[in-house]
């Protein structure tokens, strides 16, 4: 396939920023779209120029690291998967793809196509942890009974890898996909409950301090979410806001 990309460039966070054509010929449909990416840096690198910067990292779709804005959707055209797990297939020859940043006031750019996610990491800081006794007299975690389908709904809700699309996916930004899911994963299994209270207080303050939009539920974040991350997950997050802020 021949292909023509549309592809933000910045220096750095103060510069302006533009879309900068490339043309990319032979692409093979069995490449994935970093796969992609890959040849057509070397393509640059071996022409003198800079080479495209793109986070990413296990290329499994496991860490969270890559992301990318494809053709405005975060993740690309493909429905539950990282932008590593998009495959060539999904484009036909002669198509023009448009590439960009996730786009949010609290991602900033930091050059080219990579984002500036430790707003993230600095909600996780406020709450997403649990205390365990490791003083010698740990519990043995198969003695804490969990109800079958709460421990389903935890785990789903910890397959959220942090990748930021929601809040790319958000006409207001917003995090909340994101923070629910960290939430419920505690919230639903006994080990959480100790810090039940001051996580939802701490991680929503923190999650408001970083200039993260409201929620108007309109399920973008979700429809996008590679994870599938379900909706319910910030119909819990309100509950449990609520529930904090009595006794
Ligand atoms: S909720 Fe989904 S889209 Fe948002 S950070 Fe987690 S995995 Fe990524
Ligand atoms: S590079 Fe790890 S999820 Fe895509």
């Amino acid at each position: 396939m021949d292909l023509k990309l549309k592809i933000w460039r910045q220096k750095n966070a103060s510069d302006k920023g533009k879309m900068v054509d490339y043309d990319i010929k032979d692409v093979s449909q069995d490449m994935s779209f970093l796969e992609m990416l890959d040849v057509l840096n070397n393509e640059l690198v071996e022409k003198g120029e800079e080479p495209i910067a793109f986070d990413h990292d296990c290329r499994e779709g496991i860490c969270g690291m890559c992301s990318l804005q494809i053709n405005g959707r975060p993740h690309g055209p493909d429905s539950a998967i990282t932008t590593c797990q998009l495959h060539m297939r999904k484009f036909k020859d002669g198509d023009t793809i448009y590439i960009e940043p996730f786009r949010s006031k609290a991602f900033p750019v930091i050059r080219d196509l990579i984002v500036d996610r430790s707003s993230f990491d600095r909600i996780q800081h406020a709450g997403g942890y649990i205390s365990v006794n490791t003083s010698g007299n740990t519990q043995d975690a198969n003695a804490i009974p969990v109800n079958k389908d709460d421990a389903d709904k935890a785990f789903d809700a910890a397959t959220c890898i942090g990748c930021g699309a929601c809040v790319a996916a958000c006409k207001n930004s917003s995090a909340m996909l994101f923070v629910s899911a960290k939430i419920s994963q505690f919230a639903l299994l006994p080990q959480g409950q100790v810090e039940r209270k001051t996580r939802a207080q701490n991680m929503v303050a923190q999650m408001d301090a970083e200039g993260f939009g409201a929620c108007t539920n309109t399920g973008a974040c979700s429809a996008e979410c590679p994870k599938e991350i379900s909706l319910t997950n910030i119909a819990r997050l309100n509950r449990e806001f609520l529930k904090s802020q009595f006794g």
